[in-house]
């Protein structure tokens, strides 16, 4: 038996490097997921679960910062799998510029998107939650909310912002039996850095050996290293944890 057998969960980010691997695993794990993301088609292993008969995995594209879609995505999980569990709001952008270069959109889109979707996302998905007697919500942070890094303003705040929601809803809505936490990753392996370093039109490969030798473990993370917190973090045997701030950093915040 799964760890997250009978349970029903929302995965945003779904199509990402990490999201990917979080919808595969949830679904080993016995959950049923809907997966959301940008696009309007899912791609990948998401899709593969999409296809299957009997499917584990509904799929619902579009932008979180659309404050329709959230209610849509609640309502999916619901006509399909009857009702909501679990939260892990996942997505994210990453806005790597200097501070005194960060325009007032770049500013403005990493907060809806990274700040403002998670708290409306959770906002309806609790609603439907404590309607089943509780809940999980999982907000992926990141270590650049917990330290201070170059170019990282404007993400660093975002998810900063993101780790004390975490800790704030925990408070309202413990009464609702809702645990919230959030998992604060160092560099991770996924499209997210590689973007950010070829924006950076630099040596990509000395700045990925500088990135690696900032982690005690002396290289970047792996997607199933993150999505393990999350998982445990979604299922029962996290049952005494709410209003957690967890690096899963390889050391890099230890530092
Ligand atoms: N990769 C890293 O090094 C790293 C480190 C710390 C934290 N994180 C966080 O982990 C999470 C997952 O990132 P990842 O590493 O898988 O990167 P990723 O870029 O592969 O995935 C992020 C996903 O979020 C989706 N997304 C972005 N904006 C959206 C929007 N407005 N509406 C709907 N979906 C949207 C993207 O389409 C993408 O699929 C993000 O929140 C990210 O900030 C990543």
């Amino acid at each position: 038996m799964g760890r997250l057998e009978n349970k029903v969960a929302i995965i945003s980010g779904a199509l990402g490097g990490q999201g990917q691997v979080a919808v595969s695993r949830f679904v080993a794990e016995g959950a049923k997921v809907v997966a959301t993301d940008m696009s309007p088609e899912p791609d990948g292993r998401v899709a593969e679960l999409v296809s299957e008969t009997d499917a584990a995995v509904a799929y619902i594209g579009g932008d979180l910062c659309d404050y329709s879609l959230l209610g849509r995505i609640v309502e999916l999980a619901i006509a399909r799998f009857s009702g909501l569990d679990i939260l892990f709001s996942n997505h994210g952008i990453m806005v790597g510029k200097p501070f005194l270069e960060t325009t007032v959109e770049e500013l403005d889109s990493v907060l809806a998107v990274n700040l403002r979707a998670p708290f409306l996302l959770s906002q309806v998905a609790a609603r439907e939650m404590s309607k089943r007697g509780g809940g999980s919500i999982i907000h992926n942070s990141s270590v650049g909310g917990l330290v201070g890094f170059p170019t990282m303003a404007a993400y660093g705040a975002s998810k900063g912002g993101l780790a004390q929601l975490a800790r704030s809803m925990a408070t309202d809505l413990a009464e609702y039996n809702i645990r919230v936490n959030a998992i604060c990753p160092g560099v991770v392996d996924t499209p997210m850095p590689e973007r950010y370093v070829e924006g950076l039109g630099v040596n990509k490969e000395s700045v990925f050996a500088e990135m690696e030798g900032m982690h005690l473990m002396n290289r970047l993370g792996r997607p199933e290293e993150i999505v393990n917190v999350a998982l445990f973090l979604a299922s029962d045997e996290a049952s005494f944890m709410t209003g957690a701030v967890i690096p899963v950093d390889g050391g890099l915040s230890a530092i």
